[in-house]
């Protein structure tokens, strides 16, 4: 049984609790899901799919009765959940039971009287304890930041970026929460996040791109990194269908790219 103080605790041969993402492809690479408690950054250039499978990770775990909560900064959150009715996966019903709770941002933003365009330590502070209680509050598992790139770029400083990061990833885990961070990142960039700071505080680091194939731009997934877990780093090719996420291995040339 989770506590506050020990959330999720390795069993007795020192295994790790699972969080199963619901997306089969993706479970069976970590090898029974997420390390519960974990902190995954999803990182990927626009359109690559970072919203859908952070939403589908909630909708997967409201349906097994999990709480979940969707903070969104970049998107508001009625517009998003009307976009998503073309997805069949997506239940309304979970919305109005309470098992997928949708938080904007910008109303915290607003209510908190955050209006420095660089947020002072207070502020991040203010912040950080907000985003803390609220999923508290809903006694949240699963919880997702889409994005944590808008978030970081009010906070600015690569030290307090470390700082806000290491508080939420504690405070999340003593909750027994396993979160996934949106990283919003340039085509070709070199890294995962937008300060480097990012990609190094957190468990894993989920990377989804682009890769052409005669003539067609697929769409990529690839483990970059997860702690508690051995995965394989191999790329997969993912669909977003109505039903979910697919996903294949990527094959070049006839054989697995690894
Ligand atoms: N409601 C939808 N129905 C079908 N496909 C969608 C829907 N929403 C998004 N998509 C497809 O998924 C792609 C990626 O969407 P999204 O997850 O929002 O990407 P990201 O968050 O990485 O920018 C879109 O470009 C579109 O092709
Ligand atoms: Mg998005």
């Amino acid at each position: 049984m989770a506590t506050a103080a020990n959330p999720e605790p390795a069993d007795a041969s020192g295994i790790r609790a699972r969080c199963l993402t619901g997306i089969e492809g993706l479970d069976n690479i970590l090898g029974g899901g997420i390390p519960r408690g974990n902190m995954v950054l999803i990182a990927g250039s626009v359109g690559t799919g970072k919203t859908t499978l952070c939403l589908e990770f909630l909708v997967r775990g409201a349906e097994k009765g999990e709480r979940t909560v969707f903070f969104s900064v970049t998107e508001a959150s009625a517009k998003l959940i009307e976009n998503l009715s073309t997805f069949e996966f997506f239940r309304q019903d979970l919305v109005k039971a309470g098992g997928l709770i949708f938080i904007d941002v910008p109303g915290i933003y607003d209510q908190l009287g955050l209006n420095h365009e660089e947020l002072t330590l207070e502020e991040i502070d203010l912040l950080l304890k907000t985003f803390l209680d609220l999923a508290r509050e809903a006694g949240a598992q699963r919880v997702v930041l889409d994005s944590l790139t808008s978030v970081c770029y009010r906070i600015r400083r690569d030290e307090r970026i470390r700082d806000f990061m290491l508080k939420l990833s504690q405070g999340l885990a003593a909750l027994g929460c396993t979160t996934l961070l949106v990283s919003e990142i340039g085509q070709s960039a070199g890294r995962y996040s937008l300060h480097g700071v990012e990609e190094a505080i957190v468990d894993g680091v989920l990377l989804l791109g682009n890769a052409r194939r005669q003539g067609d731009i697929l769409r990529i997934l690839q483990v970059v990194k997860m702690r508690g877990t051995s995965h394989s780093r191999a790329q997969y090719v993912i669909e977003l269908t109505p039903i979910g996420l697919l996903m294949a291995p990527h094959l070049k040339g006839g054989r697995q790219e690894t």
